[in-house]
């Protein structure tokens, strides 16, 4: 029985409900299902302390009670200040055979609308294992973005260093939470992220922009454990990203404005695997959609597939509603902000909240913000025109909607279980660096989604196989093949 300090969300007796909706989900997800069982005697994942920051959504906890199920030891946050579903987070807690009175299941610290301070302290709080257990913190961690893996190594290079950086040393809001929260720490302990970082056998990061952050870190020689890249598996990023995105781009934009997209301008910018779903949706809206792009490939991706692709200065003062999916910084500048639409919508479907330069638009002279509901604020110009931001410049459909739906993340997080188990159970055969998943795994992870949706596989002959130089159980692809 978990006791009131093992956990903390946002009200338990949500459990109900949440459990309600995670029995759907299971359905919804084939891929994690089938995992379970192929596993279930086999235990896996027995001595595994999974530290998971990732989203605290319905989906993620079918995911975690998979991880349980084959045997880890869990602990989790969300990734994110707004996208935790309370439902979801009191279900993971109470546990399939707890109760609200006496919750059985997972600790979790995460509920929607964390602070800074707060979203820093439940990721700290997860990272650490209770005293009563023996140990430091998790053998394993299983990242969204990467921030879990940034504590422990930025931990581990202040105590090295013996220092952390001042708070004035930096600018940057968050950054200046993470060097407060470093600082109480080392003052109290050490030893604590050295120690922590020694026992993480590895780590498995979910999207595009935690896996760069893992490339720059082993490229600069301070990755502390192997990694394995999740986002470039192909049934991750070429389904989650783009048909996930295509799904809940939409859902954003309608719960937060209900706004008709039909014959709108709308603005997609980056034409990568997010921003095709997204553009792909808003055209599928009846919105005359523009993208944005500096990458030559990508622009004429865009172009051949029919949008006019063109620079933001070049629209910013005709189009209705912005989406940016870059994973890359100031892309949205408030000067573009103050020359838009009255009533533009600005969102951000990209991981970190910097695409969109909320500092620069809140130090406008003479701004005014007027918050409408959660996560949708009016802000008003001296000159009497507005523009709509959704949740605050962070993730749109996470912050605003309920995320992606369960069927695309069953792909994701099916090959998220497989690469916990592939790290932990064969640490030796992957020495410090950054790994994708080998094909026949990725094809694995399609094959489980296969007759949920009713789909027929043609059958490979032997002498068709040999003629185009694959096996007939496959991989049919070579490593370099795109998709
Ligand atoms: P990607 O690398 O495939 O696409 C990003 C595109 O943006 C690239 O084509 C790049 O050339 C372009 N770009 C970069 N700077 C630009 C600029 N200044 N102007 C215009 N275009 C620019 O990455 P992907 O997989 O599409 O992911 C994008 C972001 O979305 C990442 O931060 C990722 O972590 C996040 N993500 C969010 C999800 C969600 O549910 N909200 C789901 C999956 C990924």
């Amino acid at each position: 029985v978990l006791s009131a300090d093992d956990f903390k969300v946002a009200d338990l007796g949500l459990a109900e409900f949440g459990r309600k909706e995670i029995r759907l989900a299971e359905h919804e997800m084939p891929g994690l299902m089938a995992v379970r069982k192929e596993f279930a005697a086999a235990q896996p994942l027995a001595g595994a302390r999974i530290m998971g920051s990732l989203h605290m959504t319905i989906q993620t906890a079918v995911l975690i009670e998979t991880l349980v199920e084959l045997g880890a030891d869990v602990r989790w946050v969300s990734c994110n200040i707004f996208s935790t579903q309370d439902h979801a987070a009191a279900a993971v807690v109470v546990g399939p055979e707890g109760t609200v009175d006496e919750p059985r299941g997972v600790p979790v610290f995460a509920w929607k609308g964390e602070t800074l301070e707060e979203y820093w302290w439940c990721t700290e709080t997860a990272l650490r294992w209770p005293a009563a257990s023996g140990f430091a913190g998790p053998n394993m961690i299983l990242d969204d973005g990467g921030d879990a893996t940034m504590l422990v190594h930025k931990g581990t290079e202040y105590e090295k260093a013996g220092a952390v950086p001042s708070v004035d040393s930096t600018d940057n809001e968050e950054l200046k939470v993470v060097l407060a929260l470093l600082q109480r720490s080392l003052a109290e302990d050490s030893t604590r992220w050295t120690t922590i970082g020694r026992e993480i056998k590895g780590v498995t990061e979910e999207t595009t922009t935690g896996v760069h952050r893992l490339y720059e870190m082993f490229r600069n020689g301070s990755l502390l454990f192997p990694a394995i890249n999740v986002n470039d598996s192909v049934t991750k990023s070429k389904f989650d990203n783009k048909y996930g995105c295509r799904h809940s781009v939409i859902d954003g934009l309608n719960r937060a404005t209900d706004v008709l997209i039909g014959g709108k301008v709308a603005v997609v910018c980056g034409y990568g695997d997010v921003g095709k779903g997204c553009a792909d949706a808003l055209r599928g809206q009846g919105a005359r959609v523009i993208v944005t792009e500096i990458d030559p490939i990508c622009a004429l991706q865009a172009a051949m597939d029919g949008f006019q692709v063109t620079t933001l200065e070049d629209v910013v003062d005709i189009a209705d509603i912005f989406v940016t999916t870059t994973g890359n910084f100031m892309i949205i500048t408030a000067e573009h902000m103050a020359k838009m639409k009255h009533q533009a919508i600005v969102s951000n479907i990209g991981h970190f909240d910097n695409e969109i330069d909320m500092a620069g638009l809140a130090r406008t002279p003479g701004i005014q913000k007027i918050n409408i509901k959660p996560q949708v604020d009016e802000w008003v110009f001296p000159d009497g025109h507005s523009i709509i931001v959704l949740a605050e410049g962070r993730l749109m459909n996470l912050g605003c909607a309920t995320g992606h739906p369960s069927f695309v993340m069953s792909n994701s997080f099916t090959n998220q279980v497989i690469a916990q188990i592939e790290l932990f159970t064969k640490t030796a055969e992957y020495p410090l660096g950054v790994y994708t998943l080998p094909k026949h795994l990725d094809e694995k992870v399609a094959r489980l989604h296969l007759d949920a949706l009713g789909v027929k596989l043609t059958k490979l002959t032997k002498e068709q196989a040999e003629y185009i130089g694959v096996d007939v159980e496959g991989p049919y692809k070579s490593d370099h093949y795109r998709y």
